[in-house]
């Protein structure tokens, strides 16, 4: 039904970071007018699917992996899958990799990169407040690693550009690569 094959489009970064904005605005552009999305995130993976697992090490990869496993049937059915979860560690993220290229899935990781102190700024959920006092523990970038993607397909840098330049970076490359057609977007 689809000419284009679907897409795991995969934003890793920092909490407060703007993973789940710039999926939120990728969706709503997309979906309306050409394509077959879906959006997960990490606040209804971990109220639901992924409800009895904490923040260890363990626990993260088998949270990783779940949502992996997820966004590979969706782009299995030809979805354009925006995910946004910390993934705070590079294996964990290489596995998903893995499991989505051994299934000739395509596969794109976005490093939604935000400075520490600009993330603990912004801190929507006042978590980085709470995490500071030690009222929450193992928090990613506080007490607990965030190991950055070495070789990111899209590098995104949310304390330096606007959402707008930060969208315009993503849907470009979706064009170049084919994920999404030049002229869809353009229709009315
Ligand atoms: S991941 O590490 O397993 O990928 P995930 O993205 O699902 O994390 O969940 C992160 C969200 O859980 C954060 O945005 C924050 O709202 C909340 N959270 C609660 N405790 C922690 C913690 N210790 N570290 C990071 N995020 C936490």
């Amino acid at each position: 039904m689809t000419k284009y094959k679907g897409a795991t489009i995969w934003f890793t970064g920092l909490s407060g970071s703007g993973k789940t904005t710039i999926a939120i605005a990728l969706e709503s552009m997309l979906v309306e007018r050409y394509n077959r999305v879906y959006r997960l995130d990490s606040d209804n993976i971990r109220l639901g699917i992924s409800k009895d697992l904490g923040f260890s090490e363990r626990d993260r990869r088998e949270n990783v992996r779940r949502v992996g496993e997820i966004t590979k049937f969706f782009s299995e059915a030809g979805f354009i899958v925006l995910s946004s979860i910390i993934s705070p560690y590079r294996a964990h993220r290489n596995e998903v990799r893995n499991l989505h290229e051994s299934s000739n899935l395509k596969f794109i990781e976005v490093f939604v990169d935000c400075s520490l102190s600009e993330a603990e700024k912004r801190d929507p959920k006042r978590l980085y407040e709470k995490a500071r006092k030690g009222e929450i523990k193992h928090f990613t970038g506080i007490d607990d690693p965030y190991e950055p993607p070495e070789k990111p397909d899209i590098h995104l840098k949310t304390d330096m550009s606007t959402l707008e330049e930060e969208i315009a970076i993503v849907i470009e490359y979706f064009e170049y690569h084919q994920i999404i057609c030049a002229s869809c977007l353009d229709e009315d």
